[in-house]
This record gives structure tokens, C-alpha cells and sequence, in this order.
């Protein structure tokens, strides 16, 4: 495959690599992670600043988080704050892995293409690879990687990671977790869903989080937070209660165990309490619907995936990308046909009617 994720020159602030610290008026469509924090956010950490509290956990803002994410999951969820969502998936696979067992996940999903090898390297597994058009996982092609189960030679599948939302902005129906999980279960084989974006998922479904995940036998979550608005904060949720005693220990070995955790599940009680975890992503989500309808107006733009949540692909010529990302940043996806390739498009609970709308005329002028 040829090199996506091409940042338009000049390599400027937002370009994480180049870890300039400039700020930049232009309004980003490049990632949701190019969003600031939510203000109910930023306050939450303030409220929690006050005296002394316990560490590692031990402190009344982890105590509420711990019950707020029962009641969304299911009383048996137990939930392991961490940093980042690699951490997340790296730490909740290690969970479930045996030193020669693997997970099954979709080609070019994040923990296979965008986690730097970690669930290798730092997590010691191997990942059992299928290519997929759409990011989804089906049964059958789960199947495709389950023929040499009890073969010495082979390494044992134990797990299975699907993405929801998936990379390219795509969502499985309940109806399709829903077969996953009854599939695995009677596989005997570990559900595991990278969440970074379970809200957006849930919003487009209509339904809770309990539905998505839980009640359709997802057994390992990582729960995103910080795509959906908060400073810096994602968990590891074990949905069945199965892996708990080791995560405890999975999560200090791999450096994921925060000292000052009251502010990090602070984070967690503004997003749980109330609806702002479901405010934000059906906004985000509508943004990028409006998006995607505007530029399908647009001659010479082609959207490539149905858009599902708040990612839009699409083929555009080459020739105007570049005057357009200078104005408004945002990255090539696949570059393939280098004539027409396919860009990115992300939204977020920052983004606005009047940023998309002015993003839309750039285009049209373009
Ligand atoms: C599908 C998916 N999973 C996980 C992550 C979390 O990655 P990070 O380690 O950068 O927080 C991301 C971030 O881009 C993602 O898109």
C-alpha cells in the first residue's frame, strides 16, 4: 500500500510531529484530537484541585467514576483509568493473552497500523491480520484465521478486536455485534472493542453504551474519552468482570497507573453524569453529515465511505488539495491514485455549523 497521511506542506502547528507549540486560528478538519477540551471539562479538573487526596485511586472522584461507568456498562464493568487509547488496547489485550496466543483484527485498524508496534513489542502479541474493505470485521472472516487452532506450530487466537466507530468513520449495527459476540462466545474467544470513538458509534445507533458493548457480549472495552472532548483521559473497561484481578497489575506494568487519578476520572464524572459523552458525539456526527452532504454537491468530489460517524473519505483531485489545506488543515488518507486521492475529513464537539459551512464554500471555490 502506499504511504497515507501525508500532512500538507508547510509542516505547520498543527503537524504533531513537529511538536510546534505555535497556536493556529485555522479551523482543522484533520482530527477530532486537533479539538480543544470541553469547558465542563476543564472545570471538573479545577473542582477537583482542592486539598489532599488519596493517590492512585484511591480518592472520592475515582470512587464516582468507578460507579458511573456501572451504571452506563452493567454492574460487573470495572473500569482502569489510563493516559491513551494505544495504552488502552495494549493493556486490555495483554489482559486476555497467553504468551502464544493472538488477536484477530482488521488489517490497517488502529492497533495493527497507528499504535507503533506496541501491542507487539510491549505487549508481546501477535496480531492475526484480514484485509477488509470497509474496517468491519465479519464472521466469516473472522473464521479465515481460526483454521489452525490447536496447531502446535501456529500461534492460538484467544482474542478478537473489532473498532467502533471504525477507522474510516463506518459502524457495525447491533444486529452485527450482536453475531460477533454469539459467535465468540460459543468460540470460546475474547471480544475486544477499541472504542476511541463509542460515543459517536452510539449516538448514530440510538441506543446506550450498555447496548453496544455489554449486552452484545463485548467482554474487553477501551472506552475513548479524549476524541469526545476531555483533556486526556481513556480506560480500559472489563465489561464481564473476568480480567480485573490482572489488569490491577497490567496497568502499573505497562505505565498506564496515574498517581494523581482524581484528575483524570474527574474527567470521566463530566463526561458520565450527565448526556455531555452523547451531546458531544451526536454533534460531532451531525457536523460531519452536513459535511459530507455539502461536499457531495460539490463537482469533483466523491465520498468514499458511508459516513457514520464523524469521518468523512473523500476522492478529490489532486490539484485542489493543497490551496485548501493551507486554509483549512486536514490530512490524505490514501494516496493510491496520486491524481485522485482520498482525504480525511474529521469533526468534532468543537467543530460548527460556520466552520463546515465556510470549509464547504473553500471547496466550492477550489
Ligand atoms: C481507532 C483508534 N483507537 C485508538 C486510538 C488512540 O490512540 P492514542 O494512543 O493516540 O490515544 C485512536 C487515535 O487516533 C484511534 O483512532
Amino acid at each position: 500500500m502506499l504511504p497515507r497521511r501525508i500532512w500538507a506542506p508547510p509542516l505547520r502547528p498543527f503537524d504533531s510531529y513537529s511538536m510546534t507549540v505555535v497556536s493556529d486560528s485555522r479551523i482543522s478538519f484533520g482530527s477530532d484530537n486537533h479539538a480543544g477540551v470541553h469547558s465542563a471539562v476543564l472545570d471538573a479538573v479545577a473542582r477537583a484541585n482542592v486539598g489532599f487526596a488519596g493517590a492512585y485511586g484511591a480518592d472520592p472522584w475515582t470512587a464516582r467514576a468507578r460507579e458511573l461507568f456501572r451504571s452506563h456498562f452493567g454492574e460487573a464493568a470495572e473500569f482502569f483509568p489510563v493516559f491513551n487509547g494505544s495504552g488502552a488496547n495494549v493493556g486490555a489485550l495483554s489482559a486476555a493473552v497467553k504468551r502464544f496466543e493472538g488477536v484477530i483484527c482488521a488489517a490497517q485498524s488502529h492497533i495493527d497500523a497507528d499504535e507503533g508496534g506496541a501491542p507487539e513489542r510491549v505487549g508481546g502479541m501477535k496480531l492475526l491480520t484480514v484485509p477488509t474493505a470497509d474496517q468491519k470485521l465479519t464472521v466469516d472472516a473472522i473464521k479465515t484465521r481460526l483454521a489452525r487452532r490447536g496447531d502446535l506450530h501456529a500461534v492460538q487466537p484467544r482474542v478478537v478486536s473489532i473498532t467502533q466507530s471504525t477507522e474510516l468513520g463506518t459502524v457495525y449495527s447491533l444486529a452485527e455485534l450482536r453475531e460477533i459476540g454469539n459467535f465468540l462466545r460459543a468460540e470460546k474467544l475474547v471480544f475486544h472493542m477499541d472504542g476511541a470513538r463509542i460515543a459517536n458509534a452510539a449516538a448514530t445507533l440510538g441506543c446506550t453504551l450498555r447496548e453496544c458493548t455489554t449486552d452484545v457480549g463485548v467482554d474487553l472495552l477501551s472506552f475513548g474519552g479524549t476524541k469526545n472532548g476531555l483533556l486526556g483521559a481513556e480506560a480500559v473497561v472489563d465489561l464481564q468482570g473476568e480480567f480485573k484481578d490482572d489488569l490491577r497489575f497490567i496497568q502499573k506494568q505497562s505505565l498506564q497507573l496515574a498517581s494523581k487519578m482524581r484528575f483524570i476520572s474527574a474527567q470521566f464524572i463530566a463526561l458520565l453524569e450527565g448526556d455531555l459523552w452523547l451531546a458531544s458525539a451526536r454533534h460531532a456526527n451531525a457536523m460531519a453529515k452536513r459535511l459530507s452532504e455539502g461536499a457531495g454537491k460539490i463537482r469533483g468530489l466523491e465520498i468514499v465511505h458511508p459516513v457514520s460517524a464523524n469521518a468523512v473519505f473523500v476522492r478529490m483531485p489532486r490539484f485542489r488539495i493543497e490551496t485548501v489545506q493551507e486554509k483549512f488543515p486536514f490530512y490524505i488518507w490514501d494516496e493510491a491514485n496520486p491524481e485522485m486521492p482520498i482525504a480525511r475529513w474529521m469533526t468534532s464537539f468543537q467543530t460548527t455549523e460556520a466552520d463546515v459551512d465556510a470549509f464547504l464554500a473553500e471547496l466550492t471555490q477550489a
